[in-house]
């Protein structure tokens, strides 16, 4: 088992990174202090694992909380359905709430407890390698609204991430590979070597190689707890980085319509399309957009922009993404493999261009 700190002080917690640690009882006892607890999971992920979960809690009361499974679930009802069941429960304020599932379970139970009577103790037990890698880290939590994605939500640490990669053995392909655009993007991002890494070791990873997968998420996670130790509320530019390939993503994935696209492939061609405009900035070589596009489409992601999405519609719905600051469209951009930079000084002109140009080769 190799073990991570997220380093925020008095609020710091560790990120448990193995195989098999659901069964390990005592490792996510150690983090609760309060007598119940509550595992919020939901229908496809409950019959795979909350068994072992709870047994691997043996002596300690535990209530289960199954949702639907699905990000249209993600919703100020669902929240409500939850405080309704702790209530109907006469939950106090010393449970312990545990996520078990994907992105979607962790960010809807992480807001619960940050909410119910004003913040419960929270852990994070990620079940895709999405959320291993990125959304149980971080204190990202909250749900959609019909008129925006996480667009209601709090920064809400966890006492600790227990992340088991055998629980990756029953996600689907499509899945995993989803969650590798996240993994590249800290290679993009910040660390070069592991993107080098990657390149040798990406079809390991696709045959579910534990030791590869077990490596791929520590880095991952050290990269991600980096980030969020040195701005955790997304002030100073730095968390942004994070968002790489995420403003042309959100545009696909929202003008493809939600679920036709997965969030990770519309990040993984996200991604090409950001190192294909640094290319035209003068910032990256052609040869280092061949490297990060080979790589994104080796882990099975698509690379080429959506026949069916005009660039005047990805434009119009880019100019809308959280990312827009003072008028102003921030992007973040590259001006090398393993170095970003989140700018709002480009050519829109050159931009509009290059997605053009982009469009007409697909
Ligand atoms: P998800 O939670 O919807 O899970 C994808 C699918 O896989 C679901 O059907 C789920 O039930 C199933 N599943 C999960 N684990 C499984 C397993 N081990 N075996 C079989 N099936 C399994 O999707 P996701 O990609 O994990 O997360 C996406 C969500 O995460 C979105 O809501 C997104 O907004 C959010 N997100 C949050 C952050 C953050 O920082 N909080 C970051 C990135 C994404
Ligand atoms: N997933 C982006 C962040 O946590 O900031």
């Amino acid at each position: 088992m190799r073990t991570l700190k997220v380093d925020l002080g008095s609020r710091s917690y560790p990120i448990y990174i193995g195989e098999n640690l659901l069964a390990q009882s005592g490792l996510l006892a150690a983090h609760i202090s309060g007598k119940q607890i509550i595992v919020i999971s939901n229908e496809t992920i409950a019959p795979l694992y909350m068994d072992k979960l709870l047994a691997s809690l043996e002596n300690l009361n535990a209530h289960k909380i199954i949702l639907s499974d699905g990000e249209r679930y993600k919703t100020l009802t669902t929240i409500e359905s939850i405080f309704d069941q702790l209530l109907e429960m006469r939950c106090a304020r010393d449970i312990t709430i545990i996520a078990l599932g994907g992105g979607a379970v962790g960010d809807i139970s992480g807001f619960a407890a940050a909410c119910y009577q004003r913040g419960v103790d929270f852990i994070q037990v990620p079940t895709t390698l999405l959320s291993q890698v990125d959304s149980s880290v971080g204190g990202k939590t909250g749900v959609n609204h019909p008129l925006g994605k996480n667009m209601i939500g709090a920064f809400y640490q966890p006492q600790c991430v227990l992340v088991d990669i055998s629980t990756l053995h029953t996600l689907p392909s499509r899945e995993l590979s989803a969650g590798l655009a996240e993994v590249i993007k800290y290679g993009l991002i910040a660390k070069k070597p592991f993107f080098n890494w990657l390149e040798n070791n990406i079809d390991r990873i696709l045959e579910f190689d534990s030791d590869a997968i077990e490596y791929a998420v520590e880095q991952s996670c050290l990269c991600k707890a980096e980030v969020v130790a040195s701005d955790e509320h997304e002030k100073n530019g730095r968390r942004a980085l994070l968002n790489l390939g995420h403003t042309f993503g959100h545009a696909i994935e929202t003008g493809m319509g939600y679920g036709n696209w997965l969030h990770g492939e519309a990040v993984g061609c996200g991604m090409v399309i950001a190192a294909q405009f640094s290319a035209k900035l003068g910032w990256l070589s052609d040869k280092d957009v061949s490297k990060i596009s080979r790589l994104v489409s080796t882990a099975k992601l698509p690379i080429q922009l959506p026949k069916e999405l005009t660039v005047d519609k990805m434009v119009e719905l880019m100019a809308i993404d959280k990312k827009v600051k003072d008028g102003k469209l921030h992007l973040v951009l590259l001006k090398d493999i393993g170095e970003a930079v989140l700018t709002s000084k480009f050519d829109h002109d050159l931009l509009y261009n290059t997605l053009n140009e982009l469009h007409n080769n697909t």
